[in-house]
């Protein structure tokens, strides 16, 4: 027997030794940023649910990817905010929409910068959801219609033509995040079928019906008008459903699964981690986001403490790079150190 003194406190003793032995570092290559992009020149509304965020306009969109991009931020994300909604999306498949223009603008700025474009009906659509009714028109749910409102393979078609598009555009990557059956396929045999084969398909492959998504909802004025996204999205109690999402994703070609929220989800985000060879995004959303700012606002927590801490933890369970709205500020505070 031995007297052995077990003291892993020794480990934390010193600044140096900590450092020494982290297992998990953050940089601003980590991060991908989110961008909302509407009409007109010089826009910078603020969004009032997201502090710091904005609506942007191509130009403006454009000045804050070069920003991000001289901060060694190495992607963005576009989320477009059309004129004019109808009940099939029209602008979101427009050589001229609002993603496109944007998308041009940013390559001119930054012709490195990564950009992905999100690919869904919502923001583009008279009724809000992510594709198209089996019931045109409809403002409500109509309890005597089909119990299963969207048209999935339908929305496919649109999906195909809209990632064209955007592939067209410049986009580097189509992100879908309407959570259709099939969209990783569809997406990518349209994609090659049009001599796009070096876009790729980053898929929200396992994205929950989350009650997180409230401020994006008002950023990209996309609530469905009427229902719930609950027979797309997934059910925020299963994980293994998880795993059949993200395979069916891997086995259709998608080149990078995502996992969203984030921080409720970090058990499924490990899991989807371990169990497939893709690399592996995850979503902190705008709940997420506009939960940490008003803890902060009102001196509960330390933001850019608590902010760091989240975007850590999401990178320790897995997480090969992050969706965030916090890029900008946490990319200057990793560089402050
Ligand atoms: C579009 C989409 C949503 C988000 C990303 N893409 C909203 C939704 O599904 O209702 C949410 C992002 C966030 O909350 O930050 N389908």
């Amino acid at each position: 027997m031995t007297d052995l003194d077990l003291r892993p406190r020794r480990l934390r003793l010193t600044p140096a030794i900590r450092r020494m032995v982290r297992e998990t570092t953050l940089s601003p290559a980590d991060f991908i940023y989110p961008l909302f992009v509407r009409h007109g020149t010089g826009v910078r509304q603020p969004i009032s649910s997201m502090p710091g965020q904005y609506q942007l306009s191509p130009d403006t969109a454009a000045a804050l990817a070069k920003e991000a991009h001289g901060l060694g931020i190495p992607a963005v994300i576009l989320f477009g905010i059309p004129d004019h909604k109808d009940h099939c999306g029209t602008e979101n498949y427009s050589p001229d929409g609002i993603v496109p223009q944007a998308i041009r603008a940013i390559k001119d700025a930054a012709p490195e910068m990564v950009v992905i474009s999100d690919m869904c009906f919502c923001e583009y659509t008279d009724h809000g959801h992510c594709g198209l009714l089996n019931t045109p028109g409809a403002d409500h749910y109509d309890p005597n219609q089909p119990a299963d409102y969207l048209l999935n393979d339908a929305t496919l078609d649109l999906l195909a033509k809209a990632s064209t598009v955007h592939a067209q555009a410049g986009a580097d990557m189509i992100a879908p995040s309407g959570m259709m059956d099939g969209m990783v396929a569809a997406i990518r045999t349209a994609l090659d079928r049009a001599g796009q084969a070096n876009v790729s398909v980053m898929s929200y492959a396992v994205k929950y019906a989350s009650g997180f998504y409230g401020p994006f909802r008002d950023a990209a004025e996309s609530p469905p008008q009427f229902g719930d996204r609950a027979q797309y999205q997934m059910d925020p109690a299963n994980v293994r459903e998880a795993l059949k999402e993200a395979a069916l994703d891997v086995a259709q070609g998608a080149d990078v699964l995502m996992v969203k929220p984030a921080l409720p989800y970090l058990d499924v985000l490990r899991a989807v981690r371990d169990s497939f060879n893709l690399p592996t995004a995850a979503y902190q959303v705008s709940g997420e986001y506009a939960m940490l700012h008003a803890a902060g606002q009102n001196g509960w927590i330390d933001l850019r403490r608590c902010a760091l801490e989240s975007l850590t933890s999401i990178k320790r369970a897995g997480a090969d790079m992050i969706l965030t709205y916090f890029a900008l500020d946490a990319a200057r505070w990793l560089l402050e150190g």
